[in-house]
């Protein structure tokens, strides 16, 4: 049959897929997540998340390297602190497990990016993510607590702080506190559109950040919503963010899509906990291709108009784009 076009003509051989192929991973769209402990010598797998653990700092070091060798790019760490309280005030200690670990991996891997995850879930006592009044987080006396706790982070040498909280008004309160303190050139990664997720839930193992009462859903979105999401963006654009994500990733592509149409800034998406785990769970069962089911779904997260993929998969994916090259 004379067919005009035929679709299957550029789809013979991979090297012509490759030359056709509009959307291209590379290791450059990577940021490998972190969780910090206190101590030394500490390596605690977490149970939820094969391949990750709790390191302790030396341990972050050695780590750091790894990561720069892959060719990653950046890394975004959380921290688990000795002590909690109902305020989260360890979270502005200049020795904590975030504030050394961020000091060790610029003086031994300067090439590699540290942002930081701005919150307070993973140092107060009960696990929300800021302060407690009448059973609900109390917005405006946390954004004090969030602006020392990036500052703090800045001081110790972070290149980037990213809040994941949710507040009305951080970003402003941020940036207000780092230009006062002459960090001016310190970009905000905002979590902006921030999800009440299910697929959250291996990371609060992993940080140790599960709230003690109630639920996220009064500070973090409804899964339903979508304008709210742009206004979310655009709230925290004008209050100055340099970066906006969204997040989980794969049940909100189309909100990646949306946003980055809109706005034209620089995009994140987080592959968060459950998106990794359900994969790995998958693929140890033998259900599933788990290599092909990881790299499919960051270039899909990619091909939705993310410019960045926060994912736990950043080590195996980097692996994977050395050899395929
Ligand atoms: C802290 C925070 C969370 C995640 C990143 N920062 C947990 C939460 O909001 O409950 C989740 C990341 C993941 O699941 O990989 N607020």
């Amino acid at each position: 049959m004379n067919l005009p076009y035929r679709p299957r003509r550029l789809r013979r051989g991979e090297t012509l897929r490759r030359m056709v192929r509009e959307t291209t991973l590379t290791t450059d769209d990577l940021i490998l997540p972190l969780f910090v402990t206190y101590g030394k010598g500490v390596n605690k797998p977490i149970k939820s998340m094969p391949g990750h653990s709790q390191l302790s700092v030396d341990y972050i070091k050695k780590e750091a390297k790894e990561i720069r060798s892959l060719g990653i790019p950046a890394v975004i760490l959380f921290g688990i602190p000795e002590h909690k309280d109902e305020t989260g005030s360890s979270a502005f200690d200049p020795g904590g497990p975030v504030q050394e670990a961020i000091k060790a991996v610029k003086d031994k891997t300067p090439e590699l990016l540290v942002i930081t995850d701005v919150c307070m879930c993973e140092y107060t006592s009960h696990g929300h993510c800021g302060i407690i009044k009448n059973k609900d987080v109390d917005n405006d006396a946390t954004l004090e607590l969030l602006s020392r706790e990036a500052l703090s982070h800045a001081e110790s040498g972070a290149d980037i702080v990213a809040p994941s909280d949710m507040m009305d008004g951080r970003v402003a309160a941020i940036r207000d506190i780092l230009d006062d303190n002459g960090f001016t050139n310190i970009p905000i990664m905002s979590y902006a559109a921030k999800y009440a997720s299910a697929f959250y839930g291996p990371f609060r193992e992993a940080a140790e950040s599960t709230p003690q009462f109630g639920d996220r859903r009064s500070y973090q979105m409804d899964p339903g919503n979508t304008d709210e999401a742009l206004r979310e963006v655009a709230l925290d654009i004008e209050e100055g963010a340099d970066i906006v994500m969204v997040k989980p990733a794969l049940p909100y592509l189309d909100i990646i899509t949306r946003i980055k149409t809109e706005f034209k800034f620089p995009v994140a998406a987080y592959n968060v906990s459950g998106e990794f785990s359900m994969i790995k769970a998958a693929a140890e069962k033998g259900w599933l291709d788990g290599d092909r089911a990881m790299m499919e779904s960051l270039m899909s997260i990619k091909r939705s108009g993310a410019d960045m993929i926060l994912t736990y998969f950043a080590k195996e994916a980097a692996r994977l784009l050395h050899k395929q090259r």
